[in-house]
């Protein structure tokens, strides 16, 4: 169970964070964790390492953002990676299911919803294609580490972005991120309707661009 001042303190470095940052996307992440980040203490997730490794590396590659880092590592003992399950392995493909984690601060399970919101953590290791999907949630990403590539809607041109530029998914967007050498480490946020599932979106090329990872 974390520490409630360790999370509190990582919830505020994550919030010094965004308020540097410009972009759809961020207030309503900020007023989010304004409303919710008192409730942060009730989690009760078992502390676990995120299943796809690659944290370590992840916080080494993290620049530009050292109290922030400096907070994650405090707290990292204590918290509790999952993956996320929702998906048909048969759309998601055999990859992901083991090439991801995330973590949650704010929201979702052994939480008690004082708001619809859900904060975190999400990880990617290198070598991963994150096939697109899409969700009734609106959706920021911040990735602190980079470069990586996006694509929003199957068939769309990818697009690299670089670390710590923000990413924000209006609901049933299609996107689909693209990690290569570097391991993704993000800030996600869900600014609303937390309880709707995300839904693979098939693209012609899944096969192509994994076979070259
Ligand atoms: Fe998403």
């Amino acid at each position: 169970m974390c520490h409630p001042e360790a999370v509190t303190r990582l919830i505020a470095e994550i919030d010094t964070y965004l308020a540097r940052r410009d972009g759809p996307g961020i207030k309503d992440v900020r007023d989010g964790i304004a409303r919710s980040a008192g409730e942060a203490a009730r989690r009760t997730a078992k502390a676990a390492p995120p299943s796809c490794g690659h944290l370590d590396e992840a916080l080494l590659a993290m620049a530009g953002a050292d109290a922030l880092r400096g907070a994650i590592e405090d707290i990292r003992p204590q918290l509790g990676w999952v993956t996320y399950d929702a998906y048909p392995r048969a759309k998601i493909g055999e990859r992901f299911p083991r090439a991801h984690a995330f973590v949650t601060l704010i929201g979702g399970a052994g939480f008690i919803p004082a708001e619809d919101f859900a904060l975190g953590l999400f990880l990617i290791a290198p070598g991963t294609l994150y096939r697109d999907h899409f969700h009734p949630a609106p959706e920021l990403y911040v990735p602190l580490t980079g470069p990586h590539e996006w694509r929003f809607g199957a068939g769309e041109s990818w697009r690299e972005y670089p670390a710590h530029a923000a990413i924000w998914n209006e609901p049933m967007q299609v996107h689909a991120t693209l990690v290569r050498r570097q391991p993704f480490l993000a800030l996600y946020a869900w600014t609303k309707d937390v309880e709707g599932v995300s839904v693979v979106a098939a693209a012609p090329d899944w096969a192509e661009i994994e076979a070259r990872l």
